[in-house]
């Protein structure tokens, strides 16, 4: 079965829908038992985590967590109620006090926020690795101390691909279960598993919803670490809200449509800029000049809408607001994977290797406007900077 047929496939059971195409929404808490005797096989399960209970059972979620192990073609998949609060499950699964973790330093902020401000205080070391120098040493940032290697790929802001095959082999031989967010990608346009991850975190908000009115996210897994992460994620009281996995569930159809149309859109306006006079580099993986662009081609199937460029020189506030005020498609907003067109100009202060960023960053989310009212919008807006 080809993916588009598969997408409208996976998702949707007509005959348990009561021959609606689309799923149904389940509201709730409390779920009534079938009998007094099934009462008393609960009671006796010593797995409070999979007790008859809203948080441990319900349809739709269900659909959904099939539909994402489907895609993913992993074990099992649990649902958070975002992709920060998905992420966060393997560190809570796997690190203790005194244990040490390995993270790629261009890690999306919250991520690195989550480590510091939190995972500090039960007495665990966070080790941020540099994504691309010194990558062929990468075994000596392990020691026994070691637990978890957390991996994001290409990394937020700077886009750089890291080589994970080479990673997640190294994890094989030292037995460190390995996490990839691979939101930028979705299952589209990379399969973790090939690539010998174990644990895949996907932010549904984004590509899987689509349309940018659901927080939601994922934790895939392979048979070995899926009965850990869905403990940890049960143990916690993760679960996602009715509406938004019944919108995540709506987004699966569409998803190779917008993703191709996404992918041609922010190619046209990346190889655009690449051009322009003000720009310095354009942080864009599938673009040939972009370091590590050969690991791209080998491990992902396709480029997402996320990219950023830079300015040769370092423009001040003013004139940065003066810039934005000319965009009239790019909109000023977080987060991605909708529709709409969005721009940012994300800070790398926090990270432990100093970037070689020239000027001002820029970082750009292209939605499904047309491609050329896409690209003419920023070229106008840069005039101002002239
Ligand atoms: C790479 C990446 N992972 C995870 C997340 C978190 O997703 P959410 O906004 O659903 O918490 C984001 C959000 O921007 C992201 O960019």
């Amino acid at each position: 079965m080809k993916i588009d047929t598969k997408l409208t496939k996976i998702s949707r059971n007509v005959k348990k829908q009561k021959g609606f195409i689309n799923p149904g929404i389940y509201k709730g808490s409390t779920m009534i038992f079938n009998s007094f005797g099934d009462y008393i096989k609960d009671i006796t399960n010593d797995d409070d985590r999979t007790t008859l209970y809203g948080i441990n059972k319900n349809p739709s979620v269900d659909q959904l967590e099939k539909a994402i192990t489907k895609l993913y073609n992993c074990h099992d998949t649990i649902i958070a109620s975002s992709g920060l609060a998905a992420l966060v499950i393997p560190f809570f699964t796997y690190l203790k006090k005194d244990d040490e973790v390995l993270i790629n330093d261009s890690v999306y902020s919250p991520t690195r926020t989550f480590c510091e401000k939190i995972l500090k205080n039960y007495g665990v070391k966070i080790k941020y690795f540099h994504p691309i120098k010194n990558i062929k040493n990468f075994a000596k940032n392990i020691n026994t101390k070691t637990k978890l290697i957390f991996l994001e790929s290409p990394g937020t802001a700077t886009f750089e691909i890291l080589d994970i095959p080479f990673i997640t082999k190294i994890a094989k031989k030292n037995n460190i279960p390995t996490v990839l967010d691979n939101t930028w990608a979705s299952p589209l346009f990379c399969n973790p598993k090939k690539l010998g991850i174990n644990i895949i975190i996907d932010a549904g908000t984004k590509y899987i919803n689509g349309h940018s009115d659901v927080l939601i996210g994922f934790v895939s897994s392979d048979k070995k670490n899926s009965r850990k992460i869905r403990t940890t994620a049960k143990t916690l009281g993760m679960c996602p809200g009715s509406e938004e996995v019944y919108l995540a569930l709506r987004g699966i159809p569409t998803l190779n449509l917008r993703m191709k149309q996404i992918e041609k859109n922010t190619l046209n306006l990346a190889n655009e800029l690449l051009q322009h006079s003000l720009i310095d580099k354009v942080y864009h993986p599938a673009l040939q000049s972009f370091p590590n662009h050969h690991i791209w081609k080998r491990d992902f199937t396709g480029s997402s809408g996320l990219f950023a460029f830079s300015l040769k020189k370092k423009y001040s506030i003013k004139s940065i607001e003066k810039f934005y005020n000319k965009l009239k498609i790019f909109k000023l907003g977080y987060s991605w994977g909708g529709f709409e067109s969005l721009i940012t100009f994300p800070p790398l202060s926090k990270r432990t290797f100093k970037s070689n960023v020239k000027g001002n960053l820029i970082r750009v989310y292209c939605g499904l406007e047309d491609s050329k009212d896409q690209i003419n919008d920023i070229l106008n807006a840069l005039k101002v900077l002239k």
